[in-house]
C-alpha cells in the first residue's frame, strides 16, 4: 500500500509508546455525578494516561483538531505554532523541526495522538475526525496507515455555510469533512438515523387495516420481464396492464396471494391501478445515513456560534465551535446508551453538550471524556458544561508516574495505586475503607490486591486481613517460597518491573 512520507515521520511513528503515563490530578467534582471527565493538558499525555483505565473501552471518538489554516489569531491557535506544540515538537524531533513546513509539523503532531486514540477505541468503536481541505488528504493517508484502509467508513461532507463569501476570488468553500473509521469494521454496528416524522406522515390507513399504517407503493417496475406482464381486473371490473416498457413487480401467483392477504390496494372505489401496501411496522425503523450532511439537518457554523453565545450571555467566547447536532449525529450512529465518548480536542465542549442532549432524548447514560490543553479548559469547556447542567470531574495532567524506570517520588503514592488498580481491574480506584493493612487496594472478581513498598515476607503476610479466592501482591521483593505462594493462591508482582508498562499496541 502506498504510504505518506514527511519530515520527522521516523521520529513520531513509534513515539506514542515512549510517552510516559502521567498522573491525572483530580481537582474537583461539579454536579455530583460521576464518570464524566474534563482533563486540562496536552492530549498526548492525557490519552496515554487514560490507557490503564480506558484501553479498548471508548465506543465513539469525535475530534476536531486544529485545521492548520495558518490562522494564529483565534482563541486557540489553528496552527501548529502554539507554544506548547512548538515545545513538544522541539523535544521530539530536535532543532531540525524548525525547518519543517506547517504540514510536516501537523502530521508529526497528529500521528502519535491518533495512535493512542486507536488504542483507546473499543473493537466495535468508531472515530470521526473533522477537517477541511488544508489537511484532509494527508489526514486520510495517515488514517489509512493507522486504522487500515479496510476500516474506512466514509468521508462525510458537512455543509457548514449557507451563503457564499463574495470576497473570495475563486470558490467560497461551504463544507468541511468528517473522516470516519472503524476500529474493526467487522464488529461495528451502525444504528442508522431516527426516521423523520415527515417520512412517517406518509403512512395512512384508509381501509382500517388491523396491521396499522401503510403506504401505497408502485406495483409496476422496469425493465420489463415478459412473464410478469399480465392482465389484472380491478374490483370495479376494469382491465389493467402495466405501463408500456414496464411489468408488474410480482408474478401472477404472488399477486394473487397478496390479494387474498389484503396487501393490494385498488383505491377507495376499487377502480385504481393496483399498488402494494407497505406497512410502517415492516419498514426499517432507522435510516441509513448518507454522506452529505446538510445544515438544514445538523446546523451550520453560524448556528453553532450563536448557540454558544447564548450559553455565555451574548459573549463570543470561542471561534468556530461545531454545532451540537453535528456531533450528536455521529453519536446516534455509533454509540450505545452506556457508551464512553471521547473528544481529545475539546475546545468549547460541544461534544459534552451533544452527549448530554442525546442522553436526554433517549434516556441514555453515555459518559464523556474531554481533553483541552488551553487554560480555557476551565473557563470555557468546563464552564459550558456547568451552564448546561452537566456534571463532571475536573483533572489536570500532573507529573509522570515513572522516571527512569522507577516510581517518581514526586507523585503521591495513591496515584500509583490508582494506576496499578486500573491496569489490573479496568475499574476506577476507590480508596478502600475496610479493616486491613495500608497496602490493601481492594477486591475485584474474587481477587484481593495489595501494593506494598517493601518485601513480601511472613511479617507482611501477617498484616493482611481480607479473605479472598486469590491474591495479587505488588511488592519490591519476595521472601516467600513459590510453593507457599501457590498453596495460598498468591501472585507476586515486582515493583517497579511489573508496573512500568509501555502500553505498546
Ligand atoms: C477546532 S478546536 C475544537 C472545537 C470544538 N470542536 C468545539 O466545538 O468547540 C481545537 C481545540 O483543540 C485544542 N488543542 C489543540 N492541540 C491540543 C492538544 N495537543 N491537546 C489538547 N487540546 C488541544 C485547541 O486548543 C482547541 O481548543
Amino acid at each position: 500500500m502506498p504510504t505518506l512520507n514527511w519530515l520527522g515521520k521516523d521520529k513520531v511513528v513509534n513515539f506514542a509508546a515512549q510517552v510516559p503515563c502521567h498522573a491525572l490530578d483530580f481537582k474537583y467534582n461539579f454536579g455530583g455525578g460521576t464518570g464524566n471527565k474534563i482533563i486540562h493538558g496536552d492530549n498526548l499525555l492525557a490519552l496515554k494516561s487514560l490507557l490503564p483505565l480506558y484501553e479498548g473501552r471508548v465506543k465513539c471518538i469525535y475530534i476536531d483538531p486544529p485545521y492548520n489554516t495558518g490562522n494564529e489569531g483565534w482563541v486557540y491557535n489553528d496552527n501548529v505554532n502554539s507554544p506548547q506544540i512548538q515545545k513538544w515538537l522541539g523535544q521530539v524531533v530536535g532543532r531540525e523541526g524548525e525547518d519543517y513546513s506547517r504540514h510536516d509539523k501537523w502530521l508529526c503532531m497528529m500521528y502519535p495522538r491518533l495512535k493512542l486514540l486507536k488504542q483507546l477505541l473499543s473493537d466495535d468503536g468508531a472515530i470521526f475526525i473533522s477537517i477541511d481541505d488544508n489537511e484532509q488528504n494527508y489526514l486520510r493517508d495517515i488514517c489509512e496507515e493507522i486504522f487500515g484502509r479496510q476500516n474506512f467508513l466514509a468521508q462525510v461532507i458537512w455543509e457548514r455555510a449557507y451563503a457564499p463569501v463574495n470576497l473570495k476570488k475563486h470558490f467560497s468553500t461551504s463544507h468541511d469533512y468528517l473522516i470516519c473509521y472503524a476500529k474493526n469494521i467487522s464488529q461495528l454496528v451502525c444504528h442508522g438515523l431516527p426516521r423523520s416524522n415527515e417520512a412517517d406522515k406518509r403512512y395512512k390507513n384508509p381501509d382500517n387495516d388491523p396491521r396499522g399504517l401503510w403506504k401505497a407503493s408502485d406495483l409496476s417496475v422496469g425493465p420489463i420481464v415478459e412473464s410478469k406482464v399480465y392482465e389484472i381486473t380491478t374490483p370495479s371490473g376494469r382491465k389493467v396492464f402495466p405501463p408500456k416498457g414496464y411489468c408488474w413487480r410480482l408474478d401472477k401467483e404472488t399477486f394473487q396471494k397478496y390479494v387474498e392477504e389484503n396487501k393490494i390496494w385498488f383505491g377507495e372505489d376499487g377502480d385504481n391501478v393496483p399498488s402494494i401496501k407497505r406497512f410502517l411496522s415492516e419498514v426499517k425503523q432507522s435510516v441509513t445515513p448518507m454522506t452529505i450532511w446538510k445544515y438544514s439537518e445538523v446546523g451550520h457554523s453560524q448556528d453553532a456560534t450563536k448557540a454558544l453565545k447564548e450559553i455565555f450571555d451574548g459573549q463570543a467566547v470561542f471561534t468556530y465551535p461545531k454545532p451540537v447536532d453535528l456531533i450528536k449525529r455521529c453519536l446516534e450512529l455509533y454509540s450505545d446508551k452506556n457508551s464512553i465518548v471521547l473528544d481529545a480536542f475539546a475546545g468549547s465542549g460541544t461534544t459534552a453538550h451533544a452527549v448530554l442532549n442525546l442522553n436526554a432524548v433517549d434516556g441514555g447514560d453515555r459518559k464523556f471524556i474531554l481533553v483541552e490543553m488551553e487554560p480555557y479548559a476551565e473557563t470555557i469547556t468546563a464552564e459550558r458544561v456547568r451552564r448546561i447542567g452537566g456534571s463532571f470531574d475536573y483533572y489536570e495532567v500532573g507529573a509522570p508516574l515513572f522516571v527512569e524506570g522507577d516510581i517518581n517520588p514526586a507523585v503521591d503514592i495513591e496515584q500509583i495505586r490508582g494506576y496499578v488498580w486500573a491496569m489490573e481491574t479496568r475499574t476506577p480506584y476507590v480508596k478502600p475503607n475496610v479493616e486491613d493493612c495500608a497496602a490493601f487496594m481492594g477486591v475485584d472478581k474474587g481477587t484481593a490486591y495489595y501494593f506494598y513498598e517493601g518485601a513480601l515476607d511472613s511479617d507482611f503476610l501477617a498484616t493482611m486481613r481480607t479473605r479472598a479466592d486469590s491474591y495479587v501482591i505488588f511488592a519490591e521483593s519476595c521472601a516467600v517460597g513459590e510453593e507457599f505462594l501457590r498453596r495460598y493462591g498468591i501472585e507476586f508482582k515486582k515493583i517497579p518491573r511489573d508496573i512500568v508498562k509501555i502500553w505498546v499496541e
